[in-house]
């Protein structure tokens, strides 16, 4: 609408410029250029509402175009129904992906473009709902090429201004790719979580393995003597069977004194009293192995219980121990009558774990050493595994304790030892620390409730 009026500045009155030789006098005259000003008021009003409108129109042409350029690049599909689940509108992504143009589409019901096997959920997707409602569902589209990948879907209400429900905007995305990937993903998760598993499994299998070693040879040394012991019995039986032999024959005294001189038998007696004694000391040693054996396995796991922090310990540190060739020294620093509570298996598992490193790190000093402690602090127990080793290098402290861990040559290290330990401290609420000792070597402590 514009005016066919060249000079808009111009008014009425400046056309028509000095009032004309007019047939009205006096009254009349001035009541024409009343109107006639009147006439130019609302001209003027007239031209300034259309340059108005004008802006007006411009400013929505140009939101319509940066709202229709914004539809149109939204990778989204974008579907618009009525109340009916009648298509409205489509943007461009959904026309792409239906196969089909905005003209085919609309006035289409949406649920017809569904898979038949999602249809009744699009379309309660599509009835009445609270205007604030937002819906969200998976499901395929019927396209020109077949069905498609799988969509995620998300449903708002549609409302007028007085608030009425008059429709259903949708949008979607495809979401195939990204549960593809998420499948690989967990499945490659699965996979390692397994490998892990198969790796601790191993790893207790390999201290399984110590453990039997260190036992063995535990075991191995008074069995040895006991054998050695009842090999002496045995000739000594033999020895007073013939004396004994002899003397029920009825041998005359000087023959009996003479075979009591040859065999010995004065000695022989003598030294009754002390293989018997070595020999049960033997017995009890290997009675006391196959005791701390069976209190080892016969705890459930996981089942809590006042553990002897004293027996354990020595017991695990000499294990460990033993199980690894050359010598060490260990020496003991064992506060009394110190318990913790928990399992007696994990908590010796630990100890092993830390001797075993310890003795690992000593290996090439002059004079290795291990001190073990242990100690109440307020309510907690504190056992300490000290070395003599080269301690720990900068930086390793924070990674010791990762799954895998190890500066140990290929064979010789799982790096799970650590990693388990602290798991199991964890698990008893407790903690296990490391740090380098100020004169040197590796300090590793333990820290668990005391009962
Ligand atoms: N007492 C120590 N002194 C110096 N370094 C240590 C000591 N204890 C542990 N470490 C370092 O921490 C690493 C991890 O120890 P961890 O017990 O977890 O694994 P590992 O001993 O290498 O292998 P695994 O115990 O599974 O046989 C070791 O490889 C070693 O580098
Ligand atoms: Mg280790």
């Amino acid at each position: 609408m514009r005016s066919d009026r060249g000079d808009r500045g111009e008014s009425l009155i400046d056309r028509v410029g000095s009032p004309l030789p007019s047939p009205f006098e006096g009254d009349q005259e001035a009541a024409w250029i009343e109107v006639i000003r009147k006439m130019d008021e609302v001209y003027a009003d007239l031209l300034r509402y259309e340059t108005d409108l004008e802006e007006k129109n411009t400013a929505l042409e140009e939101a319509q175009a940066f709202i229709s350029s914004v539809i149109e690049s939204v990778s989204d599909i974008l579907i618009v129904c009525d109340r009916n689940g009648i298509i409205l509108q489509v943007n461009p992504a959904a026309m792409r992906l239906l196969g089909a143009s905005a003209d085919a589409l609309v006035e289409h019901p949406l649920g017809e473009l569904v898979d038949p096997a999602d249809r009744a959920r699009i379309e309660d997707l599509l009835r009445a709902h609270s205007p604030s409602d937002l819906i969200a569902l998976e499901v395929r589209f019927v396209t020109a090429r077949g069905l498609s990948d799988l969509y995620a879907i998300n449903g708002a209400t549609r409302a007028d201004q007085a608030a009425r429900r008059v429709g259903t905007v949708l949008t979607g995305r495809p979401i195939g790719e990204l549960r593809r990937a998420y499948e690989a993903l967990h499945t490659a998760h699965s996979e390692l979580q397994r490998a892990q598993r198969q790796l601790v499994e191993q790893e207790k299998m390999a201290s399984l393995g110590r453990l039997v070693a260190g036992v063995a040879h535990e075991l191995n040394n008074p069995i040895s003597f006991i054998y050695g012991n009842i090999h002496t019995l045995q000739r000594y039986r033999e020895r007073m069977a013939a004396y004994l032999q002899a003397i029920h024959c009825g041998a005359d005294p000087a023959e009996v004194e003479a075979l009591r001189r040859e065999l010995k038998i004065d000695a022989l007696l003598a030294d009754y009293a002390s293989l018997i004694e070595g020999t049960l000391e033997g017995a009890m040693r290997v009675s006391d192995v196959v005791k701390n054996l069976r209190r080892l396995s016969f705890p459930k796991s996981g089942e809590i219980q006042r553990v002897d922090v004293d027996r354990v310990v020595r017991t695990a540190a000499r294990w460990a121990a033993r199980a690894k060739p050359g010598h060490v020294e260990l020496t003991f620093d064992m506060a009394a009558d110190v318990a913790i509570i928990g399992n007696e298996g994990q908590f010796h598992q630990i100890v092993v774990n830390l001797v075993d490193n310890a003795i690992d790190a000593v290996r090439g000093q002059s004079e290795p050493r291990i001190e073990i402690s242990a100690r109440r602090q307020g309510s907690d127990v504190v056992i300490a595994v000290a070395d003599n080793g080269p301690g720990l290098a900068d930086g390793l402290i924070d990674k010791i304790f990762e799954p895998f861990f190890t500066t140990k040559p290929v064979g010789e290290g799982t790096g799970l030892g650590l990693w388990i330990s602290y798991g199991i401290a964890r698990e008893h609420g407790g903690t296990l620390a490391a740090s380098n000792r100020p004169g040197g070597g590796a300090l590793f402590t333990l820290t668990l409730a005391a009962p």
